[in-house]
């Protein structure tokens, strides 16, 4: 039985102020004895972290806010976490940036995204309040980080007129004179979608409605979405809810993220217009609710929070879950959303060597790189017992297997994900930090985003002669210490 379901709502909706700093302690001092805590990814001191939000880059850092849960590893009570860094190496943990202080707010600071002004950063989140009945109103609502980092909350801009109780997640960005918004929402024939409203004065919002595409009746519900362009083209990237499919690659996690590539957004029509087939850009277990920003440098970078609503993960057992993916740059390469690690994090790889076939590990935190020019091989990662997880290959296709781990978990959602392989010659990336691999394929086209526990996981294998270099990587400063 999870630790979850023995929670009651007056539990979950406890406020900070309301946690004792014993039970705080005691819930940081199990977090520190797990060897599942990961070193080089951002994850809560305590508590439950879940999307990324208000990702932005403002006063020459990258600010990264996240879904907090601070009164243990459930969702309930949400805040903003704030966090700032110049390189994803040293970070600046700055606490709470917005608390569920006001009346639209009351029962939670939900997800949003961040917009860059010249000298101050909006900040557009959803306020989450339940009235008597326990009925859900959530509005989006503007704060203010001017740039000392002081927060401010500026209220609410928008009041749910068109859509039932769920309507939230906004990202704004500035289009010529325009400032847009999507929101992710469900019409009231219970559709998920994508909705677009316009403004020009950041206050006044316009209702344009749902974005059109060929994907009008996917799911009840789209989650946290994001539009960008990129490479000449627009991006619509979204979490969608109740979406599956018969073949065996696509959709089979309990929630999905998916993109839409397209030639242009029409703001008359309200229309993605020319675009492609619905993708998806992982396909691991544990992968959602991806926000994306510009650096000053013009990369369009994105964050994902690795794991997924409605699961829990063996670490609530030490009093936290959830961590942020790597920050990954992204492009579109011959139709597909391409994604490579920020070069920056390459500053925490130690010296590389080669490995032949076995590796004794005596960090959990490394990364090695492959180089495949053959069909059939398996990269495994075990312990003395032979509890395992396997990354395997064949002609057609990648597995990543999770059957045979010391602590198995969402059992029901199945313990193998599958992608198409797309060549046999190709680089591939494995990051593995303590409980999380991060496996880019298919020249990044893809990625295998996964949780997973083996209990003194202490072997790396290869199999098939595939050329293996390997290197440490050095843990982040700032956050986790
Ligand atoms: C996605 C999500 C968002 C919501 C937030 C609440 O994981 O459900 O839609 O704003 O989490 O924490």
């Amino acid at each position: 039985m999870s630790l979850n379901s023995n929670w009651t709502v007056e539990q979950r909706y406890r406020r900070i102020e309301d946690i004792s700093q014993e039970s705080i302690d005691a819930m940081v001092e199990l977090r520190k004895q797990d060897s599942g805590y990961p070193s080089y990814h951002v994850a809560p001191k305590f508590g439950l972290l879940n999307d990324p939000n208000g990702l932005c880059f403002f006063n020459g850092e990258h600010h990264l806010f996240y879904q907090w849960t601070p009164v243990g590893p459930v969702h309930g009570m949400k805040y903003w976490y704030h966090l700032s860094t110049k390189d994803f190496v040293h970070f600046q943990d700055h606490g709470i940036g917005l608390h569920p202080d006001q009346d639209y707010d009351s029962h939670g600071v939900y997800s949003g995204g961040a917009l860059v002004e010249k000298d101050h950063v909006l900040l557009f989140f959803t306020g989450n309040k339940r009235d008597e009945h326990w009925l859900r109103i959530p509005t989006q609502c503007l704060a203010k980080m001017s740039g000392d980092g002081k927060i401010e909350k500026h209220g609410v801009v928008i009041e749910n007129e068109h859509y039932t109780e769920h309507f939230r997640d906004p990202k704004v960005w500035k289009q010529g004179d325009d400032y847009l918004m999507v929101v992710g929402a469900q019409t009231p024939q219970e559709i998920g979608s994508m909705v677009l409203y316009s403004s020009r004065d950041l206050i006044n919002w316009q209702h344009k409605g749902p974005i059109q595409t060929r994907y009008n009746k996917l799911g009840y519900m789209w989650e946290c979405p994001d539009f960008f362009e990129i490479d000449n083209q627009s991006v619509m990237l979204f979490s969608p809810q109740g979406v599956s499919s018969k073949n065996s690659y696509d959709f089979k996690n309990i929630y999905s993220v998916a993109y839409i590539i397209g030639e242009r957004l029409n703001l008359d029509s309200v229309e993605l217009e020319n675009h492609q087939d619905i993708a998806q850009p992982d396909y691991g277990f544990d992968f959602y609710a991806p926000q994306t920003y510009l650096d000053d440098t013009g990369r369009r970078i994105m964050i994902a929070w690795v794991g997924l609503p409605d699961i829990n993960t063996p670490s609530n057992k030490n009093q936290w879950e959830g961590m942020l993916s790597l920050p990954r740059e992204l492009h579109i390469q011959g139709g597909y959303l391409v994604q490579s690690v920020l070069p920056e994090v390459k500053a925490l790889q130690g010296e590389a060597f080669a490995v032949e076939s076995e590796l004794e590990l005596d960090t959990t935190s490394f990364m090695v790189q492959l180089e495949t020019e053959i069909d059939d091989f398996e990269l495994t990662l075990s312990n003395a017992a032979g509890d395992n997880i396997v990354f395997r290959a064949t002609e057609k296709e990648f597995i990543l297997d999770r059957s045979k781990m010391s602590q198995l978990y969402a059992k029901k959602f199945g313990t193998m994900r599958k992608v198409p392989r797309l060549s046999t010659k190709q680089t591939i990336e494995v990051y593995v930090d303590r409980s999380v691999i991060e496996i880019f394929i298919n020249g990044g086209k893809h990625t295998m985003t996964s949780r997973f526990f083996i209990d003194n996981l202490n072997v790396l294998s290869i199999t098939g002669g595939v050329k293996t270099v390997y290197h440490t990587m050095c843990p982040i400063q700032g956050v986790n210490d």
